[in-house]
């Protein structure tokens, strides 16, 4: 039996004081004995005026509560933060290491049997992940569910590959300003998440993949009816996990198979980079390491199936009307461990084998007809990244995949800002764009600065794709040959940090390489100067707090002390 209102007593020295005390506060929102006596099922509610991608939580709680209500517990619902991409600053990940701490300890400080967890922009549900995976109490996920489509002039429009599309096409001259004006009313069509194969939608169906939410759920559109139904089923489910002493927590649904599931997930659906940081997070929660070989493997054998932009056509209503998670899993199933349990009791191999396949679809293909031979990102090692770094290939310009050319160097983001429009900056098609000093701790916050803008004076000219690399971030719903996320970073002494305009860089996505091309004894003389030189901490607070225990990209920037101790034995 669940200890609803007994559990997490407040300490006052006296047990029974306690609970007298607790019921006492409590009745003042009018709740019954009956009410209190219920097994309970917290609600994080992360609504904010600030957060569009979240609009449709409050419908979702009621929908959660009837659910819960309708199984014979009771819901509580309490507040969270919530973060949004663009009303975040510096960043949305500077913040998501604090929502995935303020969650873990609202969750562990209040009484609830088992707990529901609303997010859906980019990283509410990585953090709430992160938060119930070093919990001790089952939990289960809702998603917000993906925007609508808008149109513009005969064209689908949705955020936010189009945003990048049409700014890019704005800052060319191709469109004015009157054109971008009513782009931009048109772009995010309705509330919820971003409804390209961004971080958004990659997280939500990873979410499904794993087990922690009920299918469908990852992609079910914010505005439809069935995403309130699977509100309320989850509500149910929840119920029924307070009711169970037995009922598995997220460290017993993650596995390294149920990760294994979602790496294969990762490639086949053109996912985000930004998925990769966050499954490290997840992953060092657990004790485990993220296997980026294993994810690089993977890459070279399950192709791209999935056809939604960035690194196809689609968006994600039609993805879910093509069949979901579960059409998607079916297409990979000779890749996939179907005996991964799921926190709704049934095994992944169970929602495949009930696959009932959409007839006439092109959205979602198979492994013998793939959108593109190859899977969504590969793992590149170099003397430029000795703990790695990942380009999204599905996304990039076939022609840049093997290139050297001549560095460009911008020793920050607000350096890049400041010279990058320039008509005197020397920079040519073939040249590479280097931006360090954007990760985890260089920014900080790890911006999804990455995508670095064509200079205006090649846009001009109608280039439309350049090879770019930093120790940054992108948004997962950007393209273009970007390679990300170079470890160790150039603030914490990464190799970044010795390269000059005029050096030359050579990529071999193939080989899986990014190389500075310049001798060894020129290196090693250069790296001396680098690590004799550490970056500023500040003073006070959180901003201290992050510069001084946040860890690198392949650790998926996480706190260290947030880490299972068990990694430290390992
Ligand atoms: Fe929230 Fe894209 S801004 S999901």
């Amino acid at each position: 039996m669940s200890n609803g209102l007994r559990r997490k007593l407040t300490s006052y020295g006296d047990q029974g004081f306690s609970l007298f005390l607790r019921k006492a506060f409590i009745k003042a929102m009018g709740y019954s004995d009956d009410a209190l006596d219920r097994p309970i099922v917290g609600i994080a509610n992360t609504y904010s005026d600030f957060n569009p991608c979240h609009g449709n939580v409050p419908q979702l709680i009621e929908a959660t509560k009837r659910g819960v209500m309708l199984a014979g517990a009771m819901p509580m619902v309490f507040p969270t933060i919530s973060i949004h991409e663009s009303f975040a600053s510096p960043t949305s990940m500077y913040l998501r290491n604090l929502m995935a701490m303020e969650t873990e300890e609202m969750i562990r400080a209040q009484p609830m049997d088992a707990v529901v967890l609303i997010g859906g922009c980019d990283k509410t549900l990585p953090a709430q992940i992160m938060a119930a995976a070093s919990s001790e109490i089952p939990a289960i996920f809702l998603p917000t569910g993906p925007m609508a489509v808008g149109h513009h002039q005969g064209e689908r429009l949705g955020a936010c590959t189009d945003c990048r599309r049409f700014w890019g096409r704005f800052r060319a001259g191709e469109i004015d300003e009157a054109e971008i004006a009513e782009v931009n009313n048109k772009l995010a069509s309705s509330i919820g998440t971003c409804t390209v194969m961004g971080t958004a939608s990659t997280m939500a169906n990873l979410t499904e993949v794993m087990g922690l939410c009920l299918p469908r759920a990852g992609s079910a559109p914010a505005v439809e009816s069935e995403r309130v139904r699977l509100a309320e089923e989850t509500g149910r489910v929840a119920a029924r996990l307070a009711m169970d002493e037995a009922a598995p927590t997220v460290r017993d649904i993650l596995t390294p198979q149920t990760i294994r599931n979602g790496l294969v997930a990762l490639q086949a659906m053109g996912g985000s980079t930004n998925a990769v940081v966050h499954l490290a997070a997840i992953t060092g929660r657990l004790g485990l390491r993220l296997d980026m070989a294993e994810l690089d493997r993977l890459g070279r054998s399950i192709p791209l199936l999935v056809d939604l932009q960035p690194s196809g056509q689609h968006y994600m209503e039609q993805f879910h009307e093509a069949g979901g998670v579960p059409a998607l899993l079916k297409a990979v199933r000779h890749e996939i461990d179907g005996s991964a349990a799921t926190v709704y009791g049934r095994t992944i191999g169970e929602i495949i084998d009930d696959v009932v396949d959409e007839p006439g679809q092109t959205i979602i293909r198979t492994v013998e007809k793939p959108l593109k031979p190859i899977g969504t990102i590969a793992v590149l090692h170099g003397n430029l990244a000795p703990r790695g770094a990942v380009i999204k290939q599905s996304a990039a310009s076939k022609d840049l995949l093997q290139h050297i050319g001549r560095a460009v160097v911008f020793d920050s983001v607000e350096d890049m800002t400041q010279r990058i429009d320039s008509d005197d900056l020397d920079v040519h098609a073939d040249d590479v764009l280097v931006l360090r000093n954007a990760g985890p701790k260089g920014a900080p916050g790890m911006p999804e600065a990455g995508y670095l803008p064509i200079p205006r004076k090649l846009a001009r000219l109608g280039v439309k794709d350049m090879v770019r690399i930093s120790d940054a971030r992108m948004s997962g719903t950007a393209f273009g040959t970007i390679i990300l996320h170079i470890a160790p970073e150039a603030a914490d002494g990464g190799p970044l940090a010795i390269v000059r305009t005029g050096d030359r860089i050579r990529l071999d996505v193939e080989g899986r390489r990014i190389d500075l091309d310049i001798d060894q004894a020129e290196f090693d003389r250069r790296m001396i100067d680098v690590v004799n030189r550490p970056s500023p901490a500040p003073s006070r607070g959180y901003a201290k707090l992050y510069q001084e225990r946040v860890l690198q990209a392949d650790e998926g920037a996480d706190f260290d002390f947030l880490q299972s101790e068990e990694l430290d034995a390992r």
